[in-house]
């Protein structure tokens, strides 16, 4: 299931990586075209984590956060450094994470680090993050490369805290896309893949207001 669509890893992941390269580090490049789908974007996303952060359900800190496969750091920017102190940055892309420092602007200055590295290669630190915001990238691990990456979010997140994954997903079977070189799982993968990780789904939301042509985005908090 899942990956079985990938046939050989180090090209899937090389295409990825020379697919990104060939992208404009702008917030269209980020989008896919859809930039001006950003601002509704961060809305529904603020919405979704402010649950947590104030009233019966609140749980987080506000010390730090990571943004996994930030590119220019549209999220961590627009979503994450309003609310977090500090805000580090795991990005593939040189090119994207040369683009965040400016981009970033006055918010820049409260970026803990830079992590250029793809999120399969990644190390983080134990119990460092209230919040480890995952968008639009996990299309771009296998499934064992998903499955190791949650267990060490998990252990890299304060009491409290949550992996939040924003994704596409597919409506029946896994879709391999070729030309970005990612999947986009369906839901059964994506149940099977976090009970591997030995995570739990605390809260799930479907997007709405995204253009009809797009395919369904949903953002699940895990811990
Ligand atoms: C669709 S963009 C989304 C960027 C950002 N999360 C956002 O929502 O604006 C996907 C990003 O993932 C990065 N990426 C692709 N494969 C990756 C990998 N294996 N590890 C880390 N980042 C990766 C790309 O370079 C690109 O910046």
């Amino acid at each position: 299931s899942g990956c079985s669509e990938v046939n050989n890893e180090d090209e899937f992941y090389e295409k990825a990586d020379e697919y990104w390269k060939s992208i404009p580090a702008t917030l269209n490049g980020m989008l896919g075209g859809y930039g001006r789908i950003s601002q509704i974007d961060i809305h529904s996303s603020y919405n979704f984590l402010k649950r947590f952060l104030e009233g019966p359900k609140a749980r987080l800190k506000t010390k730090r956060a990571l943004d996994c496969g930030a590119g220019i750091g549209r999220v961590a920017k627009n979503l994450l450094l309003p609310i977090f102190k500090t805000v580090d940055l795991a990005e593939l892309n040189s090119k994207f994470l040369e683009q965040a420092r400016t981009y970033l602007g006055e918010g820049s200055k409260r970026v803990g680090n830079y992590f250029c590295c793809g999120l399969q290669d990644l190390q983080l630190e134990e119990k460092t993050y209230d919040v480890i915001w995952v968008q639009w990238v996990t299309g771009h691990l296998t499934d064992a490369h998903f499955v190791k990456f949650l267990n060490m979010c998990k252990a890299a997140l304060r009491k409290g805290g949550l992996v939040i994954i924003k994704d596409n997903v597919a409506i029946l079977d896994v879709e391999l896309d070729a030309v970005d070189s990612s999947v986009t799982r369906n839901p059964e993968e994506l149940r099977h893949i976090y009970s591997a990780a030995n995570m739990k789904i605390v809260f799930e939301q479907k997007q709405t207001h995204f253009p009809p042509e797009l395919y369904n985005v949903y953002m699940t908090a895990l811990e």
